[in-house]
């Protein structure tokens, strides 16, 4: 994908060459040092006709070649996220026109470095030349997607570049996440999943995967994602994934991902409206996935496992049924209140497993485990609670650096008493709608041992748009990946 250029004045022709520019108090001016040339592109700029908004474009054709002006906004503050935006703009505006390759103009710009700025803009490009085709026919024939092939980066330094090609190992496991999430929830099945484990373990060097089947998981004891289970005609399966970047280090951080293929919400139906995206409840699960094949690409030197309890929410006779009883992985019992809450009871079986098995240094689990969460937080922060500060601020830092942000919500015991049972250890979820995505990780919470530190992100509202929105397009955002190759690369 990426080119190094080193200077503007050894750029070579190209399809189309894209030059950024700050919104200027007597016009846009140049966001790079682009010497004559600056003078030569001047027609629309001074004509008041291009000002260098935030996202602004302009086409402009000089020499035969397409030149395009992309806006930077105000030079004062600059946001990272701006450039991630802008350089967006800049790719979609390519891909309308059906261009493959072109040419990038690296901006200067004093708040941020030079390989946070190149960064920036690889980030923003990569993300948006994105396009879910596999479940188009005729559409795909009559026009298929055209995706950007090539750019030129022009006037970063060599270690700035670095940092686009870094990215592009990155966004390998946006993409597949992306993916999955997008994908037929009939396609994308429990066994499918473990198979895409597989693959992963084929791919890279330093991952191991093991599919465990339903016999394991009976015989494990599992008996809450059994339960979610019952209602399926497909088996659920429980994966483990790893990838030994520091081999010598005892250190693993553990990213636990709910993979419920289909969220019916069992025998406590989802009503019409509620379901219709409910494909995208294995998110989770795709992060997780994403996180190691973003690691593995990286060859980043630390440890990282993906622990994946997966099945579909189905409906059937032989459904769990609320008011039943059914046994944890733990041991405690655990009182079915809602078929519907069922995210956190496979998570309660994946996570008691985990600190049981794993020796992990830290837990993170990823969830689209709360319509509540939508609403406190809406699509663009995912909720984050957990019981270790440290990493609670780890996670809110990495948020802000990727911009896949994440804001906490309070683990108060008094929120504890929504889930008293009468009759067994524990109930899955509270009577009414008070705080419901705060008592779903109290829940969890329970099954996570006190000396691990353990954090959940609720991407309920995040993991799955409605509608594209900037370099995050409509459907699977694939939310988690960045935040989490930034975290454990911030972890000492
Ligand atoms: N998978 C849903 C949560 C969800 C909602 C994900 C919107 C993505 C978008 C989860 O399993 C669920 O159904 N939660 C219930 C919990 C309730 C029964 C306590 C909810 O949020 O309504
Ligand atoms: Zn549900
Ligand atoms: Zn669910």
């Amino acid at each position: 994908m990426f080119k190094h250029i080193e200077q503007f004045a050894k750029r070579g022709k190209t399809p189309l060459l894209v030059v950024p520019f700050w919104k200027g108090k007597k016009g846009a001016e140049a966001a790079a040092p682009i010497g004559a040339f600056e003078k030569e592109i001047s027609t629309p700029i001074d004509h008041g006709d291009f000002k260098g908004d935030l996202s602004e474009t302009t086409l402009y054709y000089n020499n035969g070649s397409r030149v395009l002006l992309l806006g930077l906004g105000d030079k004062e503050k600059v946001l990272l996220e701006s450039l991630r935006n802008a350089f967006s703009a800049a790719c979609f505006f390519a891909r309308s026109k059906k261009i493959v390759d072109l040419s990038i103009v690296i901006p200067d710009c004093k708040d941020h470095s030079a390989e946070k700025i190149t960064a920036a803009v690889a980030e923003g490009f990569l993300l948006s030349n994105y396009s879910f085709d596999q479940l188009k026919s005729e559409a795909i024939k009559k026009e298929p997607t055209q995706l950007i092939k090539t750019v030129d980066l022009i006037g970063c330094s060599k270690k700035a570049f670095e940092e686009a090609k870094k990215f592009e190992k990155i966004v390998k496991g946006v993409y597949l996440a992306r993916d999955l999430a997008n994908g037929n929830a009939d396609d994308i099945t429990p066994q499918e999943l473990g198979r895409q484990a597989k693959l992963i373990e084929k791919e890279f060097e330093g991952v191991k995967a093991q599919v465990h089947d339903k016999k394991w998981i009976e015989k494990e004891k599992m008996g809450l994602l059994l339960a979610v289970n019952r209602g399926s005609n497909r088996d659920p399966a429980f994966i483990v994934l790893e990838y030994k970047g520091n081999p010598k280090s005892k250190d693993v951080t553990v990213v636990v991902g709910k993979g419920v293929t289909y969220d019916t919400g069992g025998l406590n139906l989802k009503p019409t409206g509620f379901m219709e995206t409910m494909k995208c409840d294995m998110s989770g699960a795709a992060c997780a996935l994403g996180t190691i094949v973003a690691a593995a690409s990286l060859k980043l030197k630390k440890n990282v496992t993906a622990v994946i309890p997966t099945t579909e929410n189905g409906i059937d006779a032989t459904s769990y049924k609320p008011g039943d009883v059914y046994t944890s992985y733990l041991g405690k019992t655990v009182e079915i209140t809602n078929t519907d809450a069922e995210g956190r009871l496979i998570l309660a079986d994946a996570l008691a497993w985990t600190c049981k098995n794993l020796k992990p240094s830290r837990i993170i689990d990823f969830a689209t485990l709360t319509g509540a969460v939508v609403v406190a937080l809406g699509d663009d922060v995912s909720g984050l609670m957990g019981t270790n500060k440290g990493l609670e601020e780890a996670l809110f830092k990495a948020g802000e650096e990727t911009c896949e942000r994440v804001w906490p919500l309070p683990l108060y015991d008094v929120f504890f008493e929504h889930l008293k049972s009468d009759v067994a250890d524990i109930a899955n979820c509270g009577t009414g709608r008070q705080a419901g995505s705060i008592t779903a990780a109290l829940f969890l919470k329970e099954f996570v041992e006190k000396d691990v530190p353990w954090a959940h992100l609720d991407i309920a509202g995040t993991a799955f748009l409605k509608g594209a929105k900037n370099y995050r397009p409509k459907g699977g955002t694939g939310v988690g990946v960045r935040l989490m190759i930034e975290l454990l690369e911030n972890l000492s």
